[in-house]
């Protein structure tokens, strides 16, 4: 099964990508958080570094745009081609209301007549590269679904990511793993599965229930056991030695490149993801104020 560590702005940036597969592994394609199109097609440094070859060597990584504009895409699409990619993809689920009040996003999937122009518009000349898209299952509710799911199936894009929540229900509550066997059953060109894979008994549920399911997208899941995609693939957990190696160069890395303090603030933020709702370890972690004790509180010693 091909999985894929899920985009997440702010956390999944080349230094993390880079430490995460050296230490532990087991991922085959690292997704990069979006570049926001604009008007003037000019990306932000931060943007342009991240998909650089060089911040990126040695991983298989996909770009990813949010637009709703079609010549946007296309023209980011040529650039895309030159920095030496062969496929890359369109943010159609970013549930945040900055995005959606402007119609990208997942706030395309509010106006399916517009999808569809907009992917007949997309798709009317030969692309540079190969286009996936991540998507949600639907604005308002899940009955939204169907309807997408025979525009997506109309173009050949390279696979689809679907996070089985819609754009209303955010990255919580109950997920709908009904809407990804809809995908299955349709026909959809490789159907990626993101939402919730927490454990790899939640991996083990999910190709139970859907045996067909090629690959998954797992973001929170790694953040939390960044050994979990290595699990998957039958290797070991993680030891505390790779752990603490973990968290030391991480925030190195970003110290080098951010500064202490928003180093440190990074580094507390990740470690959320492990320390969960452990009220000692949570208390530990928020008074921490050097790198050593927020290993402390992240690896419960
Ligand atoms: C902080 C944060 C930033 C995110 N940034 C992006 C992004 O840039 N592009 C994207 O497609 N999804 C983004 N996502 C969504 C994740 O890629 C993923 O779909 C979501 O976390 C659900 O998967 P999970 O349950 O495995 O975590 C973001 C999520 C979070 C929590």
């Amino acid at each position: 099964m091909k999985i894929y560590f899920a985009p997440m702005e702010g956390v999944t940036d080349g230094i993390l990508r880079q430490v995460h597969h050296r230490i532990f592994g087991g991922v085959d394609v690292y997704c990069l958080p979006f570049h926001k199109l604009t008007q003037s097609l000019s990306l932000l440094t931060r943007e342009i570094r991240d998909v650089s070859p060089d911040e990126n060597e040695g991983l298989n990584v996909l770009p990813q745009a949010l637009t709703r504009d079609p010549e946007q895409l296309s023209a980011w699409l040529y650039y895309i081609s030159e920095c030496g990619y062969s496929t890359a993809d369109l943010n159609i689920g970013c549930p945040s209301a900055t995005v959606t009040k402007r119609g990208r996003g997942s706030g395309l999937l509010r106006d399916p007549d517009y999808l569809r122009s907009f992917f007949d518009r997309v798709f009317a000349n030969t692309l540079p590269v190969s286009l996936s898209v991540k998507t949600r299952i639907g604005y308002d509710s899940p009955e939204e679904w169907p309807g997408i799911l025979d525009i997506l199936a109309s173009y050949p894009f390279a696979h689809v990511t679907i996070h089985t929540r819609t754009t209303r229900e955010q990255y919580t509550g109950k997920t709908h793993p009904e809407a990804f066997e809809l995908a299955l059953r349709k026909g959809i060109p490789h159907p990626v599965y993101n939402g919730d894979l927490r454990t790899t008994d939640d991996v083990k549920q999910l190709t139970e229930r859907c045996p067909e399911t090629e690959a998954v997208m797992i973001g929170r899941g790694l953040l939390a056991d960044p050994a979990l995609a290595r699990r998957l693939r039958g290797g070991p957990e993680a030891s505390g030695d790779e752990l603490e190696a973990w968290y030391n160069t991480l925030y190195r890395g970003w110290k080098d490149r951010f500064g202490e303090t928003i180093a440190l603030g990074r580094i507390k933020k990740l470690m959320e993801w492990p320390v969960g709702e452990d009220i000692r370890r949570k208390r530990l972690l928020r008074r921490a104020c050097d790198i050593e004790s927020c290993v402390r509180a992240a690896i419960g010693e």
